[in-house]
């Protein structure tokens, strides 16, 4: 497998190279980056050595949605070979255009992910990442492809059937986000197959965060190999960083992606291993070239491993899902820790954030797992509180729910409904 540059100079002189043309590319053929970069006073030829590009503009997802749909795009339209869009929480979505090159780096860049993750030409891969518009289904689909092997593209859902043609057609891999993996579980168990017994060796998990503790949950339930792999559709789709398997760390595919870590309020860049918002600035895209991306998304840039690409920390969170309770920060994924330290209790919650009176109020719904004693199960939940406002420092009622009656989502698990606003109104 081609893992690109096999040296620090290698792959400093590539990047350099590559931006240096993406910019170019960006200003000559974007009307939108040719308005920002003169806005800013700043043009291509002003790049002579990688930290330049802290003198550029930043792009957010406004600025995507500003120009909804087609706006950003730098290729005359008959050269746009797919579309993909981002949904969001609310308003219009993003929405990202591929060239026939484009897809083929990104395919390229998948296979190499799934090489990383233990994937082999010749095995079978079952795809349960949603396919249509969002880039996790057919984004693994075409990368499984490349790299050779047999794609079952199951998609999202019906969670029945996913469990009976694994056991039917033996997939040695599976692509699906890790929330729905743990539903997938479940409906295992509800059948009364046993997980461990599957042909599955390999999980590539991502599209929403998650912590060691589900990592450790999927792998002994199943008996498999589970890696992370992120990435997101204004830079690409899965695919911008994968964990070798065994890592712990997603490898950033930085021969195309160039990271920065920035200050989430000033945007002044953070040195390598300091926490702080990822941005990416794409090296060799040609429909979305995309300059300096602010993903909200939190993480540290750590030393490479197994190439000379750099490393990035598991997301902690997205700067939007950082919840302030009574001026505590916290992230769904610190409470996802704490849940999974409770043998009793299953791996599904929701938070719920109201405001009674004036002041905001938690509830953590969480499921007994369906053998456990309820007598334990509650007791579980005393002890879960007490731990959550130990190390988070915040004070919550849990609520243990019957086994199987939260909702499960069949793509990214919603973790958080704030009610607050209805409850100040
Ligand atoms: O979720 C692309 C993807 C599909 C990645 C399948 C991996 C697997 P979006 O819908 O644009 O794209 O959402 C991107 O999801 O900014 C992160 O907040 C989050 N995210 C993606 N991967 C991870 C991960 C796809 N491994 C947003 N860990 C990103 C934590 C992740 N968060």
């Amino acid at each position: 497998m081609d893992y690109g540059p096999t040296s620090a100079s290698e792959l400093k002189h590539l990047q350099f190279e590559r931006l240096r043309a993406s910019l170019a590319h960006a200003y000559a053929n974007s009307p939108f980056y040719a308005q920002a970069f003169d806005r800013h006073g700043v043009s291509p030829q002003d790049l002579q050595d990688l930290r330049d590009l802290a003198r550029f503009p930043f792009t957010t997802k406004q600025d995507l949605r500003a120009n909804y749909p087609f706006g950003m795009f730098a290729t005359p339209m008959e050269q746009v070979a797919r579309i993909h869009a981002s949904s969001g929480t609310t308003g219009k979505p993003t929405v990202v255009g591929y060239t026939a090159d484009d897809i083929r780096m990104w395919a390229g860049l998948v296979a190499r992910s799934l090489h990383a993750a233990g994937v082999r030409p010749g095995m079978k891969v079952h795809v349960a990442y949603g396919y249509g518009l969002f880039t996790g289904g057919l984004g693994a689909h075409y990368g499984a492809e490349t790299l050779g092997c047999t794609v079952i593209p199951l998609s999202g859902g019906q969670s029945e059937k996913q469990v009976q043609l694994i056991g039917d057609f033996k997939p040695d891999a599976i692509m699906v986000t890790p929330s729905y993996m743990l539903a997938l579980l479940d409906e295992f168990r509800r059948q009364g197959v046993d997980p461990r017994a599957s042909s599955l060796r390999f999980g590539v998990f991502g599209a929403e965060p998650w912590t060691e503790p589900m990592r450790r949950e999927i792998e002994t339930g199943f008996g498999l190999c589970a890696t992370d792999i992120y990435g997101l559709s204004e830079v690409i789709g899965p695919g911008v960083a994968q964990e070798f398997a065994g890592d712990g760390m997603p490898t950033i595919w930085e021969d195309h992606f160039y990271p920065e870590i920035v200050d989430p309020e000033t945007g002044e860049p953070l040195p390598d291993g300091e926490e702080g918002e990822l941005v990416f600035t794409s090296l060799t895209k040609q429909a979305l070239p995309i300059v300096r991306y602010r993903t909200r998304d939190l993480t540290r840039l750590m030393p490479g491993d197994a190439t000379p690409m750099r490393r990035m920390a598991r997301i902690t969170g997205r700067c939007d899902d950082m919840l302030i309770v009574r001026g505590v920060n916290v992230f769904p994924t610190q409470i996802e820790e704490q849940v999974l330290a409770c043998p009793a209790l299953a791996p599904h919650f929701l938070i719920e954030l109201t405001r009674p009176a004036r002041m905001d109020e938690v509830t953590l719904f969480v499921e007994g797992r369906p053998d456990a004693d309820h007598g334990l199960c509650a007791e579980q939940g005393r002890l879960l509180a007490h731990r959550v406002k130990e190390v988070i420092g915040i004070t919550l009622r849990v609520e243990l729910r019957p086994s199987g009656t939260l909702d499960r989502s069949v793509g990214k698990a919603v973790r958080v409904r704030d009610l607050r606003q209805i409850g100040s109104a």
